[in-house]
């Protein structure tokens, strides 16, 4: 078995530490690999298996970028692979205990191969206790690393190489927002959409979340770097650009500035590129000046995913969620005036700890009251080291389950009946992929976040074309393309 070097182990309370008066720093990034590293690259193959949330999503793409520049190939399964990365999520526990799932099965490639280097990074790592379980339970790990570590990536991968050993470096907090990490429409998923950070962490330490340990505290990349990023995506062909942050409406809070992700917004529609989202805004630090960017530019799509999470002031208030039930109604209002048309999600937390029967209620009328045109809704999962996990509980699960069929049929009902209206309308449709299940449709998403499926081939990803809508389901529409004009 190879020696373990522990660079640094994560700390959830170092993590958790705020640091208001320090400002975040840009660290130039040199992203060019050894010498060693490009002999050994070329040739291999590797794969990552990515869970969570977008945030996870752009940073295997960095990652991939780090993998291509070596010469390696990517491949769909692990099995196989010289170098197999595992880019895990913490915000429930299923999402935990799949991981271990999947390391099991690793186990095996390991075995067959024990060249093959197995490497676990993302939100999961942040966490002490997992980062020993897996030294542990999966001693053929030989890259541990954190969310915090994806600029050192080639020295880490150098290091476990050329020593022979195996490395754990998982930096708990960071100031430092990184600017020159691999780029190239190489290595993200898609040629079509992309997301681009516009800041990184939270601070609002919401009791029942994971986030803020996780991905530190709140620090925003400089607007220039984020336009040069978006007008070079859109040179590069890309249609739409989805602004990354856990909490965007406090974007620039940490260079002073309470206004800025609204004028953010404004110059990355004025760069033309065909289609502008964002996610995910908190609903309190929300500035009626982004809503009203957002009736100026057409090409700010009129869709917006704002978190409730409870319908039930107190609930709202355990989870310690910074606005109620009436200040939330209100923001909705103030939107819907400017945005007739706007589209709606959000997310729903069902059974936090000692939620009562009217609490839900609150929730469930809440949903009736806005009528939402999806929504994600979540069972509590305790987050070990979060204030919620320390609660205890007297709800049982049998009443937290009832709970969320309830919220889901609700939703489905108002989402179906939203869903109807759009037949026998056209609608724009920005064609991204070939149907999976259907491989003679292609899908797309029109400019309410609709998923629109046609009959066609892959000769349309990238054109935003007219569809007649034909049929409604719940969560996808199915129509016929329309002649071009
Ligand atoms: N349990 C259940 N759902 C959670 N979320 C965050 N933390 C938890 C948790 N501990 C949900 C919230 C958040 C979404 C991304 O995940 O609704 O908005
Ligand atoms: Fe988690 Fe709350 Fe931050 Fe969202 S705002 S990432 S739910 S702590």
């Amino acid at each position: 078995m190879k020696k373990t070097r522990l660079v640094s182990l994560p700390n959830l309370k170092e993590a958790a530490k705020r640091n208001p008066e320090e400002k975040s720093l840009v660290e130039k990034v040199d992203s060019k690999p050894t010498s060693f590293l490009v002999s050994w690259g070329q040739g291999k193959t590797f794969c990552i298996r990515t869970y969570g949330c977008q945030a996870n999503v752009r940073d295997s793409e960095i990652l991939r970028g780090y993998l291509l520049a070596l010469g390696m190939k990517e491949q769909e399964e692990f099995l196989g692979a010289d170098l197999i990365l595992f880019n895990t999520c913490a915000i429930r526990e299923n999402a935990e205990n799949h991981l271990y799932g999947e390391l099991g099965r690793a186990k095996e490639a390991y075995e067959k191969n024990p060249e093959t280097i197995i490497g676990v990074c993302g939100c999961v790592m942040q966490e002490e206790f997992a980062v020993k379980y897996i030294l542990h339970h999966f001693p053929f790990v030989s890259l541990i690393f954190g969310t915090n570590n994806l600029t050192n990536f080639y020295s880490l991968l150098d290091d476990c190489l050329e020593h022979n050993e195996n490395i754990v470096d998982v930096r708990s907090n960071s100031d430092l927002v990184p600017e020159g990490l691999p780029e190239g429409s190489q290595a993200r998923e898609s040629k079509v959409t992309a997301f681009v950070n516009i800041m990184y962490g939270c601070n609002k330490f919401c009791t029942y979340c994971i986030v803020p340990f996780t991905r530190g505290r709140e620090r925003s990349r400089k607007a220039e770097d984020i336009l040069a990023e978006v007008n070079c995506l859109k040179e590069q062909g890309y249609k739409q650009v989805t602004l990354l942050g856990q909490n965007v409406d406090a974007y620039g809070k940490d260079f002073g500035d309470d206004y800025a992700f609204a004028s953010l917004l404004e110059k990355v529609a004025q760069t033309g590129i065909e289609r502008v989202r964002f996610v995910t805004p908190y609903p309190s630090d929300f500035r009626v000046e982004v809503f009203d960017v957002m009736a100026k530019y057409k090409n700010i799509m009129p869709f917006l995913h704002l978190p409730i999470q409870s319908g039930s002031n107190s609930v709202l208030k355990r989870m310690n969620r910074r606005y109620t039930r009436e200040q939330y109604l209100e923001i909705v209002h103030q939107l819907r005036e400017r945005l007739p048309d706007v589209f709606l999600s959000t997310d729903i937390i069902v059974g936090f700890p000692n939620e009562t029967d009217e609490e839900f209620e609150e929730t469930l009328s809440l949903v009736r009251e806005v009528r939402y045109d999806a929504a994600y809704t979540f069972i509590f999962s305790p987050r070990p080291g979060t204030p919620a996990y320390f609660m205890k509980d007297k709800t049982p699960m049998e009443v937290k389950h009832k709970r969320f069929d309830a919220l889901k049929a609700l939703i489905d009902e108002q989402a179906t009946a939203r869903a109807n209206e759009f037949v026998g309308k056209d609608v724009e449709v920005l064609f991204e992929k070939v149907s999976e299940k259907d491989p003679s449709r292609i899908s797309g998403y029109d400019p309410h976040n609709k998923l629109v499926h046609v009959k066609g081939d892959a000769s349309l990803i990238g054109q935003i074309r007219k569809v007649h809508i034909t049929e409604s389901h719940t969560y996808s529409l199915l129509g016929e393309l329309m002649d071009e004009d």
